[in-house]
């Protein structure tokens, strides 16, 4: 699929339809007077009665609308303009998008989607979000991506950006979608060489043997339960100059989380394959970062493992040492993202970077305290933490901070080692795993986010398949192109 800007004679150009955003205030909006005048005053008429609502993401299709070439007219509500911001952008464009992939179209025409360029890209990326859905494997699919998408009154550049950011989203979500049987620590690799390959990015993969000569074992006592080795990829982008310290970031790439001998039932089971979401976000942010040639330098470090069951697994009471040297006792091998991310921190640590930001799907408290649509944020610094909160904002994706005071850690003091996995009972058990990740990252200003919520949709939403949702891919896209 191709993204391109329209025409200044748009409402008299063919597609197959014309996607019109209307505001509240319709009558200052100048494309709604030119499709008017087109439409010999039909689209007033309805608006004025009310039959079609501008009420944000309510859709009305006119069919072969009389006075226009568009063989179908879809018009999506967008809300007061003054509400107008990224996030009714992606949701509004995303809603119509959706709604019209539901057949193979070869062109559709955006039209009342301009604004800041910020909210421009918004759109843009909403559009490519929503016509792309998560039956990787069925033959009847049901969402197409058309041919061409054309955008009215958006800058060329600002097509390229939100195409290139777009499409890391959905790069992205492809890989949470993807099974476990299809996605595992060595087909997530080899999925990272493919990126950085195409996108002229460093990348080195440790094989199990070298993350055993490397100590990582942390990651590698999770791992051993699996038949497929793990890995760790390190991916590598450089924009800035050269002594300018990299901002890291770390993915949790577990490929599968059964629990362990800590085996979670088959509810909860269902959905694990997700477990890599923090992998794949680090990727897709890497992606985006290289095609937009955003001016910072970034480490990648995306720790891949699947969490089963075996004769060799890990155990309840068992002492891992992590590659930083403290040793962990496991209390329960369903907290092993962790244990993870132990390693991976430990690993980014290395590249001295300036900042660190880790992404996992770490813990279902996590979503109890915020709900499933909003990551958590939890950081040794504040202003490293106000900045991607400030930058979500912005781009008009959820996160909120949760807090880290010291007295979080006496849960998680171990008795035969230094640390224990999980804290004590349930309460609070986003931010002891915060806590224990803190323990990994030094003093270096770091930010870890639970997108355990956010990342994996049990529904659709109008704007959105279910599956995979790419969240913050967008966000971190945007916040270090402007770095
Ligand atoms: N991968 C899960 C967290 C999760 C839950 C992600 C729901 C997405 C949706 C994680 O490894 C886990 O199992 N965490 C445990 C931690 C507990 C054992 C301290 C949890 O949240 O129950
Ligand atoms: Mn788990
Ligand atoms: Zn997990």
């Amino acid at each position: 699929m191709q993204c391109i800007a329209s025409l200044p004679n748009w409402p008299q150009l063919p597609c197959d339809c014309l996607v019109a955003g209307v505001p509240d205030d319709w009558k200052n909006a100048n494309h709604v007077g030119e499709l008017d005048a087109s439409l010999s005053g039909l689209l007033t008429k309805l608006l004025e009665s009310g039959d079609v609502s501008t009420k944000a993401n309510k859709l009305t299709t006119l069919l072969a609308p009389v006075g226009i070439p568009a063989k179908q007219l879809v018009l999506v509500g967008t809300g007061a303009s003054s509400d107008w911001n990224t996030n009714i952008a992606f949701h509004a464009a995303g809603t119509a998008a959706k709604s019209v992939a539901n057949r193979r179209l070869e062109r559709v025409r955006f039209v009342g989607f301009s604004g800041s360029a910020a909210e421009q890209r918004a759109a843009i990326c909403g559009a490519l979000v929503g016509s792309v859905g998560q039956d990787l494997f069925r033959k009847e699919k049901s969402l197409f991506q058309p041919e061409v998408y054309e955008w009215v009154g958006i800058e060329e550049e600002n097509i390229r950006r939100a195409f290139a950011i777009g499409e890391s989203v959905n790069l992205a979500r492809r890989l949470v979608n993807l099974p476990a049987n299809y996605l595992y620590p060595e087909s997530f690799a080899n999925e990272a060489q493919i990126v950085a390959q195409q996108y002229k990015l460093g990348i080195e993969v440790w094989d199990k043997a070298k993350l055993e000569a490397e100590r990582c074992g942390s990651l590698l006592g999770v791992a051993r339960g699996s038949v497929k080795d793990p890995r760790l990829v390190i991916l590598h982008y450089r924009g800035g100059d050269s002594t300018t310290p990299p901002i890291a970031l770390v993915g949790k790439g577990v490929t599968f989380d059964s629990g362990g001998y800590s085996l979670k039932p088959t509810d909860g089971m269902l959905t694990m394959k997700c477990d890599m979401a923090g992998a794949a976000t680090v990727l897709g942010i890497m992606q985006a970062a290289a095609r937009l040639q955003v001016p910072c330098n970034l480490v990648a470090v995306i720790g891949l493992v699947e969490n089963l069951v075996s004769g060799d697994a890990f155990k309840l009471g068992d002492v891992l040492t992590a590659r930083s040297g403290k040793t962990i006792e496991i209390h329960n091998t369903d907290a092993e993202g962790r244990l993870v991310l132990a390693d991976c921190l430990d690993v980014a640590l290395g590249f001295s970077p300036a900042k660190i930001v880790d992404f996992a799907t770490l813990t279902g408290a996590c979503c109890v305290a915020l709900g499933n649509d909003i990551s958590g944020l939890m950081t040794n610094n504040t202003a490293w933490q106000s900045e991607i909160q400030q930058a979500a904002e912005r781009f008009g994706e959820y996160v909120w901070p949760l807090p880290m005071h010291g007295f979080f850690s006496e849960q998680i003091a171990g008795k035969v080692a230094d640390i224990k996995n999980v804290g004590e009972g349930r309460w609070g058990g986003a931010i002891t795993a915060a806590k224990f990740l803190e323990e990994f990252v030094n003093k270096t200003p770091w930010t870890h986010i639970d997108i355990a919520g956010p990342a994996f949709l049990d529904s659709p939403k109008p704007w959105c398949d279910a599956g995979g949702s790419g969240a913050l891919v967008r966000t971190f896209a945007e916040m270090l192109s402007e770095s």
